[in-house]
């Protein structure tokens, strides 16, 4: 891989140890993956934030920056967390894991990254524009900006993101060249793609039978930022897809030739009753409601909102949404949520019901809208997973 003399410099330990150690990073993913050279980034977005998924060995990693007092060279953004900063007591978090997670967010906080805590920056006045190479790391972030934004990034590991971040440069390879972005399979959508929940079920089917493989989807009606992040952070769960094309929507889709995919699917009433039956445990038995996997926005709490006329939560039952902190600072949010908090809602930020320890731990019976969700809250045994559209939650547990 060719690099320049200022390049090698930085890699041969001329500007200190963490430099040295982000640039053997990146040439080392680089040379494995036959990158012809490293290119600079607009962003990153960076994972690896809970001490829940990232234990111990975190320290020692982050820990390096701080002592050779590195900053990052491009605006650089956080994933959730394991707690909500403010509310984590109220969350049922341990003041042993608060302790932890917060040195987690100093040291990050240190380097110069915006303490965002959210999958899903691109609410929060963070899109990228099309054609922006960036090396982001959370799977559903990925998805959007090369599906819906038209950027591009590689889904990174959070030690490669912070690496670029720092370096301000990637490895060119994967999906910042043209030729890995085509579609390689055509998705005839043959039934009514109607609630978030919708979305999130063609995503998670998509993704566990064609793993991998870049979609191009037709006969979506317009879709929202909303709908397709619920779709995108499906896919990436179930399948690992990092990109995907809409028809006559996203940017690149007027690019791509059909004439050259062989392989067409359909997606119908059934298959999306499929993924419904997955997670169908009882909805009588419910603990918590839990939306916002991804991250919501301003338009999905107007979705709740309006589903829930004068009816309020039902004794027992908690719901929980999860947002970021920047967006409930909006001025439509704030009034959403404080009409939807006087019905008895819970509102948490900075962490989500996956990256957190206190949902599976504490809840056993749990309703979403989303797929990705279901998926990693039904790997522990003992949670128990229904998934419903916005409407058919607020019937059922409100009255
Ligand atoms: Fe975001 Fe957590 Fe879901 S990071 S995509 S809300 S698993």
């Amino acid at each position: 891989m060719f690099l320049t003399k200022y390049q090698e410099r930085m890699l041969n330990g001329e500007m200190g140890e963490a430099i040295s150690k982000c640039m053997e990073l990146i040439v080392k993913i680089g040379e494995l993956n036959d990158a012809d050279k490293l290119i600079p980034i607009k962003s990153t977005q960076i994972a690896g934030v809970s001490y829940y998924t990232v234990g111990e060995s975190i320290f020692s990693f982050l820990e390096l920056f701080s002592k050779d007092k590195v900053k990052v060279k491009v605006p650089s953004w956080l994933n959730p967390s394991g707690m909500d900063r403010i509310k984590w007591k109220e969350m049922g978090v341990s003041d042993d894991f608060a302790e932890k997670q917060n040195r987690i967010i100093k040291l990050y906080m240190a380097m110069g990254i915006e303490l965002t805590l959210t999958c899903t920056p691109y609410l929060i006045g963070h899109e990228p524009s099309f054609g922006d190479h960036l090396s982001w790391s959370e799977s559903s972030a990925v998805s959007i900006a090369n599906g819906f934004y038209g950027a591009r990034t590689n889904r990174e590991g959070a030690p490669l993101a912070l690496a670029s971040a720092v370096i301000g440069l990637t490895a060119n390879y994967g999906l910042h060249k043209d030729e890995n972005r085509v579609p390689k399979i055509v998705v005839d959508v043959q039934t009514e793609i109607e609630h978030f929940s919708d979305y999130s079920a063609l995503g998670y089917w998509y993704g566990t039978k064609y793993k991998g493989y870049i979609p191009y989807f037709k006969g979506l009606n317009d879709s929202s930022v909303d709908q397709v992040k619920m779709l995108s952070a499906a896919m990436a769960a179930s399948g690992s897809v990092a990109h995907f094309h809409i028809e006559n929507q996203t940017p690149e889709s007027k690019l791509v030739d059909l004439n050259n995919i062989d392989e067409k699917v359909v997606f119908s009433l059934e298959d999306k009753k499929s993924i419904y039956s997955i997670f169908n445990h009882s909805k009588e038995s419910v603990d918590l409601v839990a939306i916002g996997c991804p991250h919501t926005s301003v338009d999905d709490l107007r979705k709740i909102c309006s589903s829930l006329e004068d009816r309020t939560l039902k004794k027992g039952v908690e719901f929980w949404i999860f947002s970021s902190r920047k967006m409930l600072e909006k001025k439509e949010a704030k009034y959403l949520k404080e009409k939807l908090e006087s019905k008895g809602i819970r509102f948490f930020t900075d962490t989500c019901m996956v990256v957190s320890p206190v949902v599976r731990e504490k809840y056993q019976n749990i309703i979403t809208n989303s797929t990705k969700a279901a998926f990693y809250l039904t790997r522990k045994e003992k949670n128990r997973v229904n998934l419903q559209s916005l409407e058919e939650i607020s019937k059922g547990v409100f009255e």
